[in-house]
C-alpha cells in the first residue's frame, strides 16, 4: 500500500513538474537567446505566413482587407499596418486565438531589426 502512496505521489511530482516546464518554455521572447543569424522573408517568415495567418489573409477576399501572401504585402503590413504589434499583442493579438510562441514572436522582432529583407 505504501509504494503506492509512493508511486502516486512520484508522478503527481512529474506531472507537476513537467506543468512547470511548459509554463517556462511559454515565456517572453525576453527570456530566449538571441538569434545570431540573419532572419529573412525567405528563411522564416514566410512559412510563419503560411502556417498561421493565410487561412485568414488569403485567398480572394483576405480578412481585414489584408493579404498576406506575397514578400510585398507581408513587408508593408509590418511597415503600416502593425503587424509586429499585433502579433505580439496581449488584448488584441493576431492570430486571433492567441499570440503565437515566443520563438515564432522572436523571429519576427528579428526579422524588423535585419531589415525587413526578402532574402540575403
Ligand atoms: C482566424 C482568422 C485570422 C487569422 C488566422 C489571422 N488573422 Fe489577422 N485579422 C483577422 C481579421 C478578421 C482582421 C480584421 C479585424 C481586426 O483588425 O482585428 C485581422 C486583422 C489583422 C491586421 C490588421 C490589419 C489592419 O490594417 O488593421 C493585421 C496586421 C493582421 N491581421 C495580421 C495577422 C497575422 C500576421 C496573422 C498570423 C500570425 C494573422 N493576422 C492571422 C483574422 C485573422
Amino acid at each position: 500500500m505504501k509504494k503506492i502512496a509512493a508511486l502516486f505521489l512520484l508522478a503527481l511530482l512529474i506531472l507537476i513538474q513537467s506543468c512547470t516546464t511548459a509554463i517556462i518554455d511559454e515565456g517572453s521572447v525576453s527570456d530566449l537567446e538571441p538569434i545570431d543569424r540573419t532572419v529573412t522573408y525567405q528563411s522564416d517568415v514566410k512559412a510563419i505566413m503560411d502556417n498561421y495567418c493565410i487561412t485568414c489573409h488569403g485567398g480572394p477576399a483576405p480578412q481585414g482587407s489584408l493579404d498576406l501572401t506575397t514578400f510585398s504585402n507581408t513587408q508593408n503590413a509590418a511597415l503600416s499596418r502593425n503587424l509586429v504589434e499585433r502579433m505580439n499583442s496581449q488584448t488584441n493579438p493576431m492570430p486571433p486565438n492567441g499570440r503565437l510562441n515566443p520563438q515564432i514572436l522572436q523571429l519576427i522582432d528579428k526579422w524588423v531589426e535585419d531589415g525587413l529583407l526578402e532574402q540575403q
